[in-house]
């Protein structure tokens, strides 16, 4: 225990951190974050990160951007590689990257199965995938943290969610698990359930919707995606003693009564 720094100490500062879904919402946000506290951020997405990274060194933080498909397994090895041959290990994993099913109703019933297997292989599998890129070398480093983002749909039931709930349950299932093999060896992962969060993801929801979801918040507004990556970073910088644990950032939604 001798060996630990003291927990004022705690900072990200040259901390290696890759954060999927940078491109926008909440991971942008949280590569902003993490960059801001010194941290040295790959902002990996499917979509051009150079906005993201252009905006973190306005700031004056250090980050490179890198196209990866987090649901195709040899991207993520060539993304993970090129991180190592920068910076020679991984401390932090955000896996944010997500979607929606839009391409089909997403009731039981109504979902096509080629939708169920995009939102799966990309909110589910995709998590996997990056966990097993970069634990291996946080093992070698001595440890690392990953912090997965699931839903608060995946602790209720709610309209047309059904394929994307299956997904961020799963998230909080393999988070334990994760946190339950690679404890022991100072790898810690954790999980965030977002509350309605004004990103792109909401489409065009109408001004109705929107209201409707800030309502369901004991705090009645949309989420920030800054008041997620808030977390992420909270998590990454002080959680050394914390694992295996889904965290709701979700204005009071987990705990409203229904009235
Ligand atoms: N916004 C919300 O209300 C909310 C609530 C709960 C959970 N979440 C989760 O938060 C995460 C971020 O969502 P957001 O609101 O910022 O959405 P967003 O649509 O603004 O951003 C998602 C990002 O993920 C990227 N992405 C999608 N598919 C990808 C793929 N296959 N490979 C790599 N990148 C890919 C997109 O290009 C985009 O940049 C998602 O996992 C989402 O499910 C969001």
């Amino acid at each position: 225990m001798s060996d630990l720094p003291p927990l004022q100490e705690a900072t990200l500062r040259d901390k290696v951190a890759v954060v999927t879904g940078a491109a926008q919402g909440i991971g942008r946000a949280t590569a902003l974050r993490l960059a801001a506290e010194g941290a040295l951020v790959t902002c990996a997405d499917i979509k051009d990160t150079r906005e993201t990274v252009a905006l973190a060194e306005k700031e004056g933080g250090q980050a490179v951007g890198v196209e990866l498909d987090v649901r195709v397994a040899a991207d993520w090895e060539a993304g993970i590689a090129g991180v190592l041959e920068r910076h020679g290990r991984v401390d932090l994993l955000a896996n944010v990257a997500g979607i929606v099913n839009m391409q089909s109703e997403d009731t039981v019933v109504g979902l096509t199965e080629e939708a169920w297997d995009n939102v799966l292989a990309t909110d589910l599998k995709g998590i996997w995938l990056g966990m097993r890129a970069v634990i291996p070398s946080m093992i070698e480093a001595g440890g690392g943290r990953i912090v997965n983002i699931s839903s608060l749909a995946a602790l209720r039931g709610l309209p047309n969610l059904a394929s994307y709930s299956a997904a961020k349950g799963g998230v909080i299932g393999l988070t334990q698990q994760a946190a339950f093999e690679y404890g022991p060896r100072n790898v810690l992962v954790n999980a965030i359930a977002p509350g309605t969060i004004d990103t792109p993801i909401l489409g065009d929801i109408t001004p109705e919707m929107k209201a409707a979801n800030a309502r369901a918040h004991i705090i009645d507004r949309l989420g920030l995606p800054e008041e997620i990556a808030s977390m992420v970073a909270y998590l990454f910088r002080e959680g050394r003693f914390v694992t295996g644990q889904v965290y709701p950032v979700d204005g009071g939604w987990s705990a409203k009564g229904n009235y």
